[in-house]
Order: structure tokens, then sequence, then C-alpha cells
């Protein structure tokens, strides 16, 4: 068969194959073009999930009748005007996206620019193209795609229902509309809004215009148990808000990440994200968030993928980096705090069904911008450093005494046994008795009567129930707090400290192991040699394509499998320009050293060593959840306590 170049109708049809795959795709590009038009409303109209119809109106800076022309050619594009794929300020770049749309199905672009005195419209049918005519249209563009894929059955026969085709192009409108809280917008499916987003400006009532976005879409859940994200490193820049861990998912939905406005699915961001929520949350349970990040767009590739959701970075290290290091601040900063949700949920539960919902206003949060590093209680006076360090006392356990607890009886418990840690590898870190003088005023909130419990966020500890859970009451409301969880979490945050504080102990191998790898893994892994000799893990190279190890953390044991440790770490240098296996690994196993070092479920605890319990939990980073994103406490508030028993 000769060779021979294909007609332009059928080369934008292979196109469309790729870049319009479904309605939503469509949407997609449409909205991005009113967007790059400087839009300030969109509205978007379907039929039959876009099957039939999408209409897509902008407001934005319309078309001469000339460009309208030039608009549907293959490759022709205003958004690159010095040639440079490098230098991409606008969602479009390739002049592909109307050609495409154009070549499979019946494409009309009615037009307005400002100061014009008549529209102009223009119609594309099966990639056949019309000539501009006069038409009436405000400033602005309408966009109206019909029978889309009617030039390609083949694609027709692979779309799915309407509703299936209408929620995926809301999704599409979704994601933009995040990254544009100042833009109105609109989807209409024959009858139905299924999303109405009015423009956010609003700093009025000092809110935040884009966290009112993202609530409005995300939920208000999100709304009021999200953190706010706002970090730089090296001309890049990221910002948006993060959910807590309490508030979390069995997929990653709920996570919505943006580079330079764009919406994208990024393996390496994805990962970042994980790393750094790999702390609080089981593997199969994901946080919700929405991140933006903004980079020199030179830093940055996103012509990598037809439909531009993914993007290739210069510096991966950096981003993995920035992501890490900014959400584990801002988790840290959260303090105990756990979401809302938990208390709704627990409130639902224990009513019958049929029963009247509850406002969520009676949960709110009191959104607070937190300065991270601490607690973030408004109004509250955190306990002081040398308090906390007394309290840490309750961790051991009662060995003398396992009496029936009892109001006041706290300042009369004997001292304490020797700690729990005393045989871990970090057995210096045993803490001292609890001093008479906290013990005493313990004791003496404990017994102080409804009318004056002190402001402690947490409460103060009235009763021990199944010797698994410890009440709580607070000013206004009640804590239930799982002991074991609370106190596993305290210890792992204890055991990371003094990880940090002191080093990672290592322990030298009897015969050093030689880890064979290819070339280029096995000379990365000698690179950072002195950032893995940090964390614990002695190499260096041997020949070619080998390393050997000789020493490692003395915290992952004498059964450590050290080549997979090795080679997770090589494939992550590779992928990702940064290692996190090591760091990941210890973790797990202050994890689970924690686990066994903390108080059971089944031991009695006194008033004294409860409240020094809630103090401490209080102080503690990441306390509000234990290692697998459960709640360590759940809060009541007397309002929906009342609200149960019909009082209100
Ligand atoms: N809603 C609109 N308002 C004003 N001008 C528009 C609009 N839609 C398209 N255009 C003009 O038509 C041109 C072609 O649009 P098209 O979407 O095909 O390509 P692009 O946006 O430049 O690049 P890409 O293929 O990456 O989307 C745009 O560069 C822009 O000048
Ligand atoms: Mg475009």
């Amino acid at each position: 068969m000769p060779i021979r170049l294909l007609p332009e109708t059928l080369v934008n049809r292979i196109a469309a194959g790729e870049v319009v795959e479904r309605p939503a795709a469509a949407v997609k590009e449409l909205v991005e073009n009113a967007l790059d038009a400087g839009a300030r409303r969109i509205d978007v109209t379907l039929r039959d999930g876009g099957k039939a119809l999408i209409q897509v109106v902008d407001d934005g800076g319309g078309m001469t009748a000339d460009e309208l022309s030039l608009a549907v050619e293959r490759h022709a594009t205003s958004k690159l005007p010095g040639d440079d794929l490098l230098n991409i300020h606008t969602l479009g770049f390739r002049g592909e996206a109307l050609p495409s749309i154009g070549a499979v199905s019946r494409l009309t672009i009615t037009s307005r620019q400002p100061g014009s005195d008549s529209a102009w419209a223009l119609t594309v049918e099966g990639g056949a193209k019309g000539r501009p005519v006069p038409a009436a249209h405000p400033v602005g563009t309408r966009i109206e795609v019909r029978d889309l894929f009617y030039a390609t059955p083949a694609r027709l026969k692979f779309l799915k229902t309407t509703r299936t085709e209408t929620d995926h192009a809301v999704d599409v409108v979704q994601r933009l509309a995040m990254a544009h809280p100042e833009v109105a917008f609109t989807v209409a499916d024959e009858g139905r809004t299924p999303l109405r987003l009015p423009a956010q400006r609003g700093t009025l009532n000092g809110e935040d215009p884009l966290l009112a976005r993202l609530g409005a879409i995300m939920g208000r859940e999100f709304q009021e148990n999200a953190l706010p994200i706002d970090a730089r490193r090296e001309g890049v820049r990221l910002y948006g808000h993060i959910g807590l861990p309490t508030l979390n998912k069995n997929t990653t939905a709920g996570q919505y990440l943006f580079v330079n406005g764009r919406p994208v699915r990024d393996k390496l961001l994805l990962g970042a994200v994980r790393g750094a929520y790999a702390d609080f949350l089981a593997r199969d349970r994901h946080p919700l968030l929405a991140l933006f990040l903004d980079i020199p767009c030179e830093d940055v590739d996103v012509n990598v993928h037809p439909a531009k959701t993914e993007v290739r970075f210069r510096d991966q290290g950096l981003v993995r980096g920035l992501i890490v290091g900014a959400l584990k601040h801002a988790l840290a900063g959260a303090g105990h705090r756990a979401s809302t949700t938990v208390g709704q949920a627990a409130l639902a539960s224990f009513r019958a069904d049929g029963a009247r919902p509850i406002p969520q206003t009676a949960f709110q949060w009191q959104p607070q911008p937190h300065a991270g590093g601490g607690g973030s209680w408004p109004g509250i006076t955190r306990p002081t450093a040398g308090q906390v360090e007394a309290a840490r006392a309750f961790q051991a356990p009662v060995a003398a005494w396992e009496g029936p607890t009892a109001e006041g009886s706290a300042a009369a418990q004997p001292a304490y046994a020797p700690s729990i840690l005393a045989d871990a590898p970090h057995g210096d870190m045993v803490p001292g008795p609890l001093s008479p003088g906290l013990a005493s005023a313990v004791a003496a909130m404990a017994r102080a009567n409804a009318d004056d419990v002190p402001d402690f966020p947490l409460g103060i500890a009235r009763a021990q129930v199944h010797q698994t859970y410890i009440v709580s009451q607070t000013r206004d409301g009640m804590v239930i707090v799982d002991q074991h969880a609370a106190h596993e979490r305290l210890v792992y945050e204890r055991i990371k400290q003094s990880m940090v504080a002191q080093g990672v102990k290592r322990q030298m191998l009897l015969i050093p192991e030689v880890v064979e790898l290819e070339e280029a893994a096995a000379s990365r892994l000698a690179e950072r040699s002195d950032e893995l000799a940090e964390l614990g893990l002695c190499l260096e190279s041997f020949g070619t394509g080998a390393v050997v190890v000789r020493e490692i953390p003395a915290l992952l044991g004498a059964k450590a499998d050290i080549k997979a440790l090795v080679t997770d770490i090589a494939d992550e240098l590779a992928e990702l320009g940064d290692q996190h296996a090591l760091k990941e690994r210890l973790e797990e196993v202050c994890s689970s050293m924690a686990c066994h070092g903390s108080v059971r479920a089944g031991r009695v605890l006194t008033l004294g060593e409860m409240d020094a319990l809630l103090r401490e939990m209080e102080a503690t980073p990441h306390s509000g959840q234990c290692n697998h994103g459960r709640p360590t406490y759940v809060e009541l508030k007397l309002a929906d306590i009342e609200r149960l028993f019909g009082r209100r």
C-alpha cells in the first residue's frame, strides 16, 4: 500500500480520539477556553449527559469573525505568543480542542467582543467548516456541540448512561471551579441543576473565598474540618486546605490536586500526600484535601498528556519535600483535634431511626488560623512545659494499687512503677514520677464541681468505664476517650521525638550484606549515603551494580529484610528523587513499639492518671487520632445531649 498524507478531517478525528474521549472531556476543553478568555460566569447546559447537546456560555473576551474562522483550524491558538512550550500561562496551548470537537460533532460558535456592534456565528459539521455569519449575542462566547460522536459511531457505543456522563461532566467543572473561586459556574441537565456555584469574592465577613468554594463542592464537613496550608520553597508555593485525618475515605476521590491552576492526577503528588499522612492513616484510608501548587512554568512540563492531567516536574524532590513538610507541619499544628464528624457520627448512632436530625451548627468548629507547632484551641491556655513533663508520669502502670476509682482518690496514689518502655531501645525516655505539686493540682481539679470546671479542652476526668474508656466533663459537654488508642498515640509521638533529638541508633551487622542492583540504582544510593547514614543505614558502593550494607537502624532488629529495604529505597530515589521507604519503615516499627508500650484497655486508671493523660493529649500533636486514623476521643456537647433526651 502506498504511503499517503491523511486528509485533514481524518487527522482531526484521530486527534479527537485522544482529546475528547467522552462528553465530559469536551466540557473540560470548552470551560478551559472560557476561563482562558477571562470569563466571570460560565454556564454549562447538557442534554442526554452531553451526548445530544453540550452548550457552554461565557462572558469572556470573545472573538472577531476572523478569529472565529481561525479558531476551528488545527493548531491555531492565541495562547503561545512566544512559541515557547515552557512558558505557558493558560490552560490551552495546542490549538487542538475546537477542531477536534468540530470533527466529531455539529459545532456552532457564536461570539462577540466588547466594543463590537455585532456577534458572529460559525458552524462546523463533522469537520466541514462553514463561514462566519452575523448573529445576535451579548459580549462573550456561546459554544454548542450537538450530536457528539455522530461522525464516529464506534466511540458513541462506549458511552455510559446519561447519568454517568453527567456526573463526569459535573466532576470536571467542579475541579476547574476549585481553582477559580471568583468565577460563577452552573451545570444544568434537562431541568436539573446538579451544580450551581456563585462567585466567591467575599472577604466581607472574613471568609476565605477558596475555602467557601471548596466547602460548596467538597461538603460542609470538609470546610469545618480543614487546615489551611500555605508554604513556599525556592519559588514554589503550595496552598490550599487539607482535612483532619479522622475525616477519611476509602478512595483518593476526595483529593484534588492542581498545578498552576490545572487539575491533575499526578502520581508524584498523590504519593507525597500519602507520605505526609502515612503516620495517621491505615494504608487503605485516604484524606480529603485540595492542594494548589504554583510553580515557575519553566520548572514544569504540562505537555505530557493528551488531556493535560499529568505533568512532569524538573525538581521532583523539591515538590515532594514541600508537600510532605507543609502537610506534616499543619497536621502537627492541629494538636489533638479530631474532626467534628466523630461526635456527629456518635450521636447519629445513639438516635433511633426517624429521630430529628441534629443541626450541624451544633458541632461547628470555630475555624482558627493556626500559627503552627501547637494546639489550636481558641481561648485555652496550654499547660506549661513543666506540667506536661510531669504529666507524662501517668503512663507507668500502677502496680501497687488496683482498687476502684473514686473522686478525690488521685492525691493518695502510690509512686509510679518503672516505665513500660524500660527495655525498649529508647529506654532513656523513662518518665519520672508525677510531681507532688501536679498530683495535688490534678486531684483538686478532679474534685472541682460542675460550676467551676477548669477550661481544659478535653475536660476533667470523672470516671473510667469498663476499664477502657475515660469519661471527662468539659465546660459545655463531655468527652469519652479510648485510653489505649490515646496512649498508644502519645507513646508513638514520644518515641519519634526522641529519635529526632538523639538520632537513630545504629547496629553493626556481623557480616556486611551485599545487595546487587542495577548500576544506576547502586550509584544513586551511594550518592545519598550521607543522608541514609543519618537515618541509621550505612552503605557504600561495592564494585559496579552493588552496594554493601554495614550498619542498619537498631530499631529494625536482627531479622530486617535488608535487600528489600535497599531495593525499595533505590526505586524511590529513581522515581521520586527522594526516599521515604526507610523513614516509613522506622515509623512502622515505632508504631508497633508504641502499641506494645501503651496502657491496655482493661487497666484501671486513677483520676489523677486520667487527668494527666488528658493534659498530655492536649499538648501533643496528632493525638486526636490513633495510628490508623481512628479517633482517640469523642466529644459530645451538652446541647446535643439535651437534644437526645428531647430537652431542647
Ligand atoms: N470561549 C472562548 N472565548 C474566546 N476565545 C476562544 C474561546 N474558545 C476558544 N477561543 C479561541 O480559539 C482558540 C482555539 O481554541 P482551542 O481550544 O481549539 O485551542 P487552545 O485553547 O488554544 O489550545 P488547546 O487545544 O490546548 O485547548 C483559542 O486559542 C482562543 O483564541
Ligand atoms: Mg482550548
